[in-house]
């Protein structure tokens, strides 16, 4: 079973998340969700092998909720704890979902996060390149808001661009110029923001045909850059002739059906087997921890209750950190 709670309603009347309001639901919610998921299953707490909490990377009262709450029923049943990068669960999903074998090449694109993963076991990840500034799912929600679509703004955007000319306004499609795997989304918000102002500069208002437009020129920009950029990874991964050639996607980005099919066009470019999980486990979800766990399991002991929540924690920690990470180190 995986249950899975959303707060968005909670967090709408303030444009964007609260995070007192995000940790005090996670507190209020736990309860529920374990009794939930044990009944879903036909379980009871005696039947299961070991807990499993995500305790990073993340707004830190939610994820501090969870690995208390972890670590008391831990205690309590004498269970083994296991504490699970949240990126790790994302990334470890299509062995999950179809039994993919390592080394796989993984992009990971969601609301927090964007960058392309070397998943060669489960608790092995090499970061080949990631966004420097937003994330793509950040972009399409600030794109969203500016030209007055409703959030999460992934899903509106798609479905304004159905009917929108992606060529009206000529965008950018950032750090194509360079050769790495590194992207940028940042530039991109800011082109439409200038677009979209004059726009309004000349009509006073946008009408829906501008708002379709508009959506449909960031969509296909943002498709563009990643479709590129993972033209990149591909070359660096198939240059370590992996055993079976995979790209994956995974994050709430992958929803987006134009950028879900250009990245199975490249991939078959490449002659590389294409797999994107089903969107309940591309999204955020508990099945994708517990997963991970027992993935971890076969190559590492469980954590004890020192175990600390991480509002940052890199998958890959050989790499330097991206920019823009922050005084307090690497995001992830
Ligand atoms: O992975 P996710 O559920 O949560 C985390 O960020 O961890 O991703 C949420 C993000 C939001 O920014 C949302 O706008 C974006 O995924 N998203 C989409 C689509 N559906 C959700 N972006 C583009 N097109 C979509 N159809
Ligand atoms: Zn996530």
């Amino acid at each position: 079973s995986s249950v899975v709670l959303g707060q968005t309603d909670l967090h709408a009347a303030f444009g964007g998340v609260v995070p007192e309001i995000a940790a005090r639901a996670h507190a209020e919610k736990l309860d529920h969700c374990i009794e939930q998921a044990l009944a879903d299953a036909a379980l009871t707490l005696r039947d299961v092998d070991a807990i499993a909490v995500t305790s990073g990377p993340g707004l830190i009262g939610g994820v501090l909720s969870g690995v208390m709450y972890a670590k008391a029923l831990s205690a309590a049943t004498g269970k083994p704890l296991y504490g699970v990068n949240h990126l790790a669960g994302h990334a470890l999903t299509p062995r999950l979902t179809d039994s993919t074998p390592y080394p796989y090449l993984m992009l990971l694109v969601s609301g927090g996060h964007c960058q392309f993963l070397l998943v060669k076991g489960p608790e092995q990840f090499e970061r080949l390149g990631g966004t420097i500034d937003d994330a793509p799912g950040e972009a399409f929600d600030k794109v969203a808001r500016l030209i007055a679509l409703q959030q999460p703004g992934g899903p509106a955007i798609e479905n304004a661009a159905r009917t929108g000319d992606p060529k009206r306004f000529a965008l950018p499609r950032p750090l194509l110029d360079r050769a790495d795997c590194d992207m940028s989304f940042s530039g991109l918000k800011t082109a439409v923001l200038r677009a979209r102002d004059k726009v309004i500069g000349e009509k006073s208002g946008l009408s829906r045909e501008d708002q379709a437009d508009l959506a449909a020129g960031f969509q296909a920009a943002v498709v563009d850059v990643l479709a590129e950029k993972t033209r990149r990874a591909i070359r660096v991964y198939l240059g370590k002739n992996p055993a079976v050639r995979t790209l994956c996607v995974a994050g709430g980005v992958a929803a987006n059906k134009a950028i879900g099919s250009s990245l199975e066009t490249v991939a078959a470019e490449f002659d590389c087997a294409f797999v994107a999980p089903p969107m309940v486990l591309c999204t955020d979800n508990a099945a994708m921890i517990a997963f991970a766990a027992a993935e971890q399991s076969q190559v590492r002991g469980p954590d004890d209750l020192t175990l600390s929540a991480r509002p940052r924690w890199p998958l890959d920690t050989d790499q330097p950190s991206m920019l823009g990470s922050g005084k307090k180190g690497a995001k992830a």
